[in-house]
């Protein structure tokens, strides 16, 4: 199979990482890609929102399937443009995309359908979200309604706070268009876990779970960011609790879309906290996240390829997902300065250590070539992934690989995983 995998960053390397384990692939592209990518698949140079000018690609190479990595294409429809001229394509149309799209559209469903999340109002008028704040439950959660690069959401434990956050996204629209509306929630306590899981429309198989770190700081301080580390499994997401989302969130939400007319093909990443009082879902995701996709498919065992074309079949019933019984960490590397600002075109030294160790891998999420060495090209600059017998040996392995590279201005969080102590 000729494969397009489309996205540049540390999920689309660990996809086409994966997509380039299996029997069926003979060759790999992908758009835009990155220096990493580029040792496993041709890189081509096409942006992930110009739709047209992928479906001309993928057209003229005939491309047997085409793999979409990051939020925004999916939400803004490419699978649509690309199935319209006849390709295969792995990932939700635009009406299924809405769930990880409209955060008040899946509050909504979930209300409707009775699967278990915070409390919340939706608004779509600033005076009204203002009104409401003055008077509701502290601490409270204030989100853009729309996609803004995980930085949407504002926990706020003043008044104060939340009219400003209200202010911040609705007035002065500091995530654009995604702050038309706001969803105002009750703040949740608890552990957070995060199971991505495949969908064919109306058989869900979840995949072994993980757990992001998403403020830039140890202790969880700092800014949120895309994510600065995960673990996977979570020592957390007990079996007991398993049974509980699978019968009580998972089936539910594949159920609950399809019932709307929006079947969901692809992946559902349930962002959950598993309160004192069971599990919530905090958000839904239409995609692999980044970084759980370098600590889950590292440990999955099956032929990705097969369990994709089963997911665009309807056929996911046929499959049995099957991980590892080890433990993985990633550790993100990142340009010192990121969420806000930070330097790039600073020269990666160090990356052939990993090409010859098993269980150890290096993502690249922000990188170029240029003059013939490797340099950062972004916030997030590489996602160092160990393999380990267990949680504390993925941990010290992830670790000591992460001493192997060096940029200039490499940044890392020391506490990636920490919590397992805990467990
Ligand atoms: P989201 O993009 O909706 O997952 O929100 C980003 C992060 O904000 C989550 O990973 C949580 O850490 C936090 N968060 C979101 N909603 C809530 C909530 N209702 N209660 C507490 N924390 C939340
Ligand atoms: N790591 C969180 C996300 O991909 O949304």
């Amino acid at each position: 199979m000729k494969i397009l995998v489309v996205g540049g960053g540390g999920r689309e390397h660990a996809i086409v990482a994966k997509v380039s384990q299996s029997k069926k692939a003979e060759k790999i592209y992908c758009a835009p890609g990155n220096a990493g990518i580029s040792e496993l698949a041709e890189c081509v140079d096409i942006p992930v929102m110009e739709f047209e000018r992928l479906a001309d690609f993928a057209c003229e190479k005939e491309i047997d399937l085409v793999i979409v990595g990051p939020d925004d294409p999916l939400v803004g429809g490419i699978v649509d443009v690309l199935k319209k001229r006849g390709l295969k394509v792995f990932g939700p149309d635009q009406r299924a995309a809405i769930l990880e799209g409209s955060k008040a559209f899946s509050k909504d469903l979930m209300k409707k359908y009775g699967i278990p999340t915070a409390a919340y109002e939706s608004f779509d008028s600033s005076e009204e979200a203002l009104s409401y704040v003055k008077d509701a439950k502290l601490p409270l959660v204030v989100k853009a309604d729309g996609l803004a690069l995980g930085k949407g959401v504002l926990i706020c434990n003043t008044r104060e706070e939340a009219e400003n956050a209200v202010r911040q996204i609705m007035i002065e629209k500091n995530f654009g268009e995604a702050g038309n509306k706001v969803v105002v929630e009750e703040f949740l306590t608890g552990r957070e876990v995060s199971v991505l899981s495949f969908v064919d429309g109306k058989t869900i198989l979840p995949m072994t779970s993980a757990q992001d770190h998403k403020r830039a700081k140890d202790g969880d301080q700092g800014l949120n960011t895309g994510g600065m580390g995960t673990f996977s499994p979570s020592p957390f997401y007990t079996e007991e609790i398993d049974s509980f989302c699978r019968e009580k969130i998972f089936q539910p939400t594949v159920d609950a879309m399809a019932k709307e007319g929006r079947e969901f093909k692809g992946i559902i990443f349930f962002g959950l906290m598993l309160t004192e009082d069971g599990p919530r879902v905090l958000e839904y995701n239409a995609r692999f996240g980044d970084p759980e996709a370098q600590v889950v498919l590292p440990r999955m065992k099956n032929d990705i390829l097969e369990v994709m074309q089963a997911c665009i079949n309807g056929r996911l019933n046929e499959i049995t997902l099957d991980f590892t019984d080890n433990a993985a960490v990633c550790v993100v590397l990142a340009s010192d300065g990121y969420p806000l600002k930070y330097e790039k075109g600073i020269e990666i030294k160090g990356l052939s250590a990993f090409s010859k160790k098993d269980g150890y891998y290096c993502f690249h999420a922000g990188t170029k070539k240029q003059d013939g060495k490797i340099v950062t090209n972004g916030g997030r600059v590489l996602g160092i992934t160990a393999l380990g017998e267990d949680l504390k040996k993925a941990r010290e392995n992830a670790y000591e690989a992460v001493k192997w590279v060096d940029f200039s201005n490499k940044y890392y969080r020391n506490d990636i995983g920490k919590a397992i102590d805990e467990a």
